[in-house]
């Protein structure tokens, strides 16, 4: 039977998640290698970093890959941050760190990244935070790309087959990173169970918690064309995630949702400052300012070893992935999918 991503020239039925901060180049390659589906994140890159991330991958593998970027409306204006500060500020008198300059801007996909788009034509562009306004939206399928959006509850899954997107990611409940919800007053996590009994007239890639190919064959029973998995291939080789937040993949940890690290809820292992304010809270500064003034104590602590202050994305399925090369890691999931369908 051939799948949906096979009919793109993947050779097997897995997306390699884009993971900006956590992920680039390497990873896409080595998945791509494998026979999944390669992704770049583009939310956090400049038009001249993501041409140049795009020549790297194509110079080192072939197949499908997927361009990354994020739907998000700024806040106009910026929000204030003194209320989130002042309750930071034991934390730079325990630690010595002075607030410094602002972290580059995660921006929402607009005229430059599509023209990047259009100049780099990769076979796929999908979209977190809902989709870009329909001109941009025209020109990416004008370049010929595939145009994958993000649900996480059923009405948003229905919003965008209703947009003729050419997939619906369902990212259920238990996926790692931030929630892509974009519809209704609230984030609403739902099980992947649940997204996948929603049935709708295009392609669906099962997201959340998928770590074996077991994972895998019960995503695609359930009705999933494909699966999208993240925190699997974070504990491969060629992810970009520093030692401390290594260290804890393949352990039981417990993960929950947190609005701390950005302004908007994202899933990942409860660390010292999740500990302390409690995962949520009032005073952190919209989306996507709520990272400025973190950044000097995280890099400090990750500088000592520590991941006290930042985001340890990952999802439900973190105790149980396995550290190897990506490549080898989709070779596993695809003999480890097609012993689960004997045995069905
Ligand atoms: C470290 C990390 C970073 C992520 N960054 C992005 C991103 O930049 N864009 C995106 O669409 N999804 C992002 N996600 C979410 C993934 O696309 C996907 O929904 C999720 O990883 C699936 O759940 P799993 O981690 O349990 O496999 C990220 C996930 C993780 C773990």
């Amino acid at each position: 039977m051939v799948g949906f991503l096979e009919t793109l020239g993947a050779r097997a039925p897995i997306v390699q998640a884009p993971m900006a901060g956590a992920a680039g180049a390497a990873l896409a390659i080595a998945a791509m290698r494998g026979g999944a589906v390669g992704s770049l994140p583009c939310a956090m890159l400049t038009p001249e970093q993501l041409a140049a991330q795009v020549a790297e991958v194509r110079a080192a593998a072939n197949g499908p890959l997927n361009l990354n970027f994020f739907c998000h409306r700024l806040p106009e204006p910026a929000p204030d941050e003194n209320a989130w500060r002042a309750l930071l500020a034991p934390y730079y008198a325990e630690e010595g760190v002075a607030p410094g300059p602002p972290p580059p801007l995660r921006r929402p996909f607009d005229d430059a990244l599509c023209a990047a788009v259009e100049q780099a034509r990769p076979a796929i562009v999908s979209f977190h935070f809902g989709l870009p306004e329909a001109s941009l939206l025209a020109r990416v399928r004008g370049a010929g790309a595939l145009v994958f959006g993000n649900a996480t509850t059923a009405e948003e899954m229905r919003w965008l087959a209703a947009r003729d997107v050419d997939a619906v990611i369902a990212q259920g409940a238990e996926a790692g990173g931030h929630s892509g919800w974009f519809l209704g007053p609230a984030h609403r996590p739902t099980p992947l169970a649940e997204l996948l009994a929603e049935k709708i007239a295009v392609p669906v890639i099962a997201a959340g918690g998928i770590v074996d190919g077991a994972d895998i064959a019960r995503a695609l029973s359930a009705g999933a064309s494909a699966v999208q998995l993240g925190t699997a291939f974070l504990a491969a080789r060629e992810s970009g995630i520093a030692a401390p937040f290594r260290a804890l993949l393949g352990t039981r940890v417990p993960t929950g949702f947190t609005n701390l690290f950005s302004g908007r809820e994202a899933q990942g292992i409860v660390n010292r400052l999740m500990r302390e304010l409690g995962p949520i809270r009032d005073e952190v500064p919209a989306f996507p300012y709520g990272s400025n003034a973190l950044a000097p104590l995280r890099a400090h602590a990750e500088a000592d070893g520590r991941g006290d202050y930042s985001p340890l994305w990952a999802g439900t399925g973190v105790a149980r992935v396995r550290a190897m090369g990506a490549e080898e890691l989709v070779g596993r999931l695809l003999a480890e999918l097609a012993q689960a369908r004997g045995r069905a």
